[in-house]
């Protein structure tokens, strides 16, 4: 962090990993800025993020901010951070004296369905919760700004880009949303999941495979917003929260095939929530669903620790346990890879936190 007293810029930069959800977030409530309609848990992808520096000027011909890509300029993005900053205008008034230079870069491709809004808001998040501190004269990133410590603020602010983005800065399973199950969870921010988690479900990491990398034809803000008039969002609701309870309890037991049952249940539930929404759609492909054949028999005969999630796409989430890794590598590379578009896939593992680069 730079502060110069006499020009007043100040400076922040993380990178900050995308996550992967294993009970999911779909649905919102009514009346509030993207509150979730039920509690999620998420594993963070430390392999897969985005790299964002802000640096905030006295502002600078009325401009709000000037964004970059990796240094190039990109109209596109600007209308999403525009909304963005003008949601978060009141909770952050400092906003109002400064022009923000963003620059951020992803470390893997834009258009593979990997969740580039939760690590590029996660990241943005935490450069204005940085910067922000500082405006308030603390250097110490436990000091408590509108109530929430750095981590917490951080999280807020990246739920307001992408709710999914808010579970992205913690090491910790990321629980989002009131749970029964987890004391300190709340709606605003994600909270890291104390205690102990078993020796089983630590050092699990995720194969991304690429089954479709075009645009999605309904986007997760859309599919969100089906739920508000959806037959089973109540019941839905329930279930995530009873799921939650259930998969907190496995990972602290150590019981995989809990965890196992739980995490493919809630990728199916997420999907069957699309397929019944009106108006229906479907976004797994034919070879989403091959891949997924081909996990559950490669898990009956070999009985190894993994399992498949999804997110809002086509693409299939390969979780397994890192220690068979040779294994499973060997899996994908001779049984999964032809059903990957291109040949392509992402490897990552899970819970590692974000690093400050500046
Ligand atoms: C299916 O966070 O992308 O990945 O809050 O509207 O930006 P917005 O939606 P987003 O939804 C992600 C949904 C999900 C499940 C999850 O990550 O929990």
């Amino acid at each position: 962090m730079e502060h110069t007293e006499n020009n007043a810029i100040y400076t922040a930069g993380y990178r900050c990993p995308s996550n992967i959800a294993l009970v999911k977030y779909w649905g919102k409530k009514s009346g509030g800025v993207q509150l979730p309609a039920n509690p999620s848990i998420s594993w963070s992808l430390g392999d897969l993020y985005a790299a964002t520096t802000v640096k905030a000027m006295q502002k600078v011909d009325g401009q709000s901010f000037v964004f970059t890509l990796a240094g190039e300029s990109k109209p596109s993005f600007e209308p999403k951070i525009a909304q963005f900053l003008s949601k978060i205008a009141a909770d952050c008034p400092w906003l109002s004296d400064f022009t923000l230079f963003i620059d951020s870069e992803n470390n893997f491709p834009h258009g593979t369905g990997i969740a580039s809004s939760a690590a590029g808001f996660g990241a943005l998040g935490m450069c204005l919760a940085h910067i922000e501190q500082h405006i308030h004269g603390s250097s110490d990133l436990s000091t408590q700004v509108n109530g929430m410590d750095f981590w917490q603020r951080s999280s807020y602010l990246s739920r307001i880009g992408s709710g999914s983005a808010c579970r992205s800065m913690f090491d910790k399973p990321a629980v989002w949303g009131l749970a029964e199950a987890v004391d300190g969870s709340s709606d605003l921010f994600a909270v890291p999941l104390d205690g102990d988690i078993h020796p089983n479900l630590q050092g699990w990491k995720d194969v991304v495979l690429i089954v479709d990398d075009g645009e999605k034809s309904v986007s997760s803000t859309a599919g969100h917003a089906l739920l508000d008039a959806h037959p089973y969002a109540q019941a839905r609701f329930g279930q995530a929260q009873k799921n939650l309870g259930l998969l907190v309890l496995a990972m602290r037991e150590g019981n995989v095939d809990q965890f196992i049952a739980i995490v493919e249940s809630e990728a199916l539930q997420l999907h069957a929530m699309m397929m019944t929404s009106l108006p229906y759609y479907v976004l797994m492909r034919p070879n989403t669903l091959a891949i997924i054949e081909k996990i559950w028999s490669f898990r009956e005969s070999s009985k190894l620790p993994l399992c498949f999630t999804l997110d809002a796409g086509a693409n299939v989430h390969l979780l397994y346990d890192g220690k068979i890794d040779e294994t499973l590598m060997n899996f994908v590379q001779t049984t999964l890879l032809p059903y990957c578009k291109n040949g392509q896939y992402l490897c990552s593992e899970t819970g590692k936190r974000p690093i400050a680069i500046l």
